[in-house]
């Protein structure tokens, strides 16, 4: 461990950098997959979820490359290699697999979701054991980030169960409109 003087021990920078490389490596895994579901999805919505995947991982590099360099700063170094990626990560690959354009929506909402609940408490863990509220700061953009694109996945699912009247069947309240 380099010599860091910022207010943190060497073993609360070491359970920071550990928490970093885990969501770093799901943000590694979910960037392929939403890559690889660009490149495959078929079907009459082609053109949106080909789009909105290619914003989506564009949004990731830009948090891949940030979150390792966060590692960089509090003095570790990130994980690089794609078996460092694999052991690390949270999220399931499907290998072999080409699912309907509806079946990648919900695996990607569910990869989201994933990573927000441990986000979530992570960012807990930052404040709360770790004393690293900048890192809490810096994971919380990220949480709200994967909150929109979950909440864009979910709103793509949703309106598949939507009636001609603009109904939701099953739904036993109207949502809520402000007037
Ligand atoms: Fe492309």
């Amino acid at each position: 461990m380099p010599n860091i003087n910022i207010g943190l021990s060497d073993e609360q920078l070491q359970g920071v950098i550990e928490l970093l490389n885990r969501n770093l490596a799901d943000f590694y895994l979910l960037l392929i997959k939403t890559k690889k579901y660009h490149w495959d999805v078929i079907g009459p919505q082609f053109r949106t979820l080909h789009e909105l995947w290619e914003e989506q991982y564009e949004a990731l590099t830009i948090n891949i490359d940030e979150t390792a360099e966060r590692v960089r700063t509090l003095g570790g170094y990130p994980v690089g290699t794609a078996e460092g990626f694999l052991q690390l990560s949270s999220i399931n690959e499907h290998p072999k697999d080409l699912p309907s354009a509806n079946e990648m929506v919900a695996r990607l909402v569910q990869d989201h979701e994933q990573i927000i609940r441990n986000l979530r408490k992570n960012i807990d863990q930052c404040a709360d054991d770790y004393h690293d509220q900048g890192t809490a700061d810096f994971l919380t953009g990220l949480m709200e980030q994967h909150e929109e694109m979950a909440w864009m996945l979910r709103s793509f699912l949703e309106g598949e169960k939507l009636t001609p009247s603009g109904e939701r069947p099953g739904a036993e309240t109207k949502p809520k409109v402000s007037v």
